[in-house]
């Protein structure tokens, strides 16, 4: 697969060099505070998952963020992965997910430019309908990163998950094609 550009970010097939850097974030309480993550993985787990991940349609697999580092033009950096799981073939509906793991890359715009460039890659590309995705209600951060790529609140799903001792409220937020066309 060809690499996917964004406006100043590209995306790339994951590499089985990848994991130590995909397990530091997974083992991060500040980047999984607010992801279904809980017990703590090593490699044998992280493993397990990028050989499922690869056996999964080339479409669904996950993909890595890279950007520029600060002062360079030429140089990439890995910051953190997104993906489509699972493909709704018959809607054309797919559900997204994002994780920044580079902290220091936190509220500079790439969340919302991994949207955008995942949302033409889905529309453009995959022939989507609809691209939605979870967000709890203890993340302003990407809810607004959301918003800004184009997503809307579809509803609330009432305490859908359970974390630090209490349960947690749980947003639906969706993009269709018509709404990318129209923006
Ligand atoms: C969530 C995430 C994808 C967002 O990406 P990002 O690059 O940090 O976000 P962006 O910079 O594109 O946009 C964030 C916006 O939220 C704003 N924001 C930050 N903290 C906020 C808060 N507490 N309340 C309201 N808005 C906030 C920022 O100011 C920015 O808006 P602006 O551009 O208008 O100033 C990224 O932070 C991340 O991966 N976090 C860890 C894992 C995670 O939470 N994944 C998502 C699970 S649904």
């Amino acid at each position: 697969m060809p690499y996917l550009y964004g406006h100043n970010l590209r995306l790339r097939s994951a590499e089985r060099t990848d994991i130590p850097q995909f397990l530091r974030w997974i083992n991060d309480p500040e980047v999984v505070e607010n992801l279904e993550v809980y017990a703590p993985m090593g490699t044998v787990e992280e493993e397990g998952w990028f050989e499922a991940m690869k056996a999964r349609p080339i479409d669904e697999r996950t993909l890595v963020i890279e950007v520029h580092p600060e002062g360079s033009d030429d140089k990439w950096v890995v910051i953190g992965n997104t993906s489509f799981f699972p493909i709704n073939q018959k809607a054309r509906s797919v559900e997204i997910g994002i994780m920044i793991g580079e902290k220091d890359y936190w509220n500079k715009g790439y969340g919302t430019e991994v949207m955008r460039t995942m949302c033409r890659y889905g529309f453009e590309e995959l022939n989507l309908n609809r691209i939605w995705l979870r967000v709890y209600d203890t993340n302003p951060r990407a809810r607004k990163a959301y918003e800004k790529a184009g997503f809307v609140y579809e509803g609330t799903l009432r305490q859908a998950e359970y974390k630090h001792g209490r349960y947690m409220d749980v947003h639906v937020m969706s993009i269709l094609k018509s709404d990318w066309i129209k923006s």
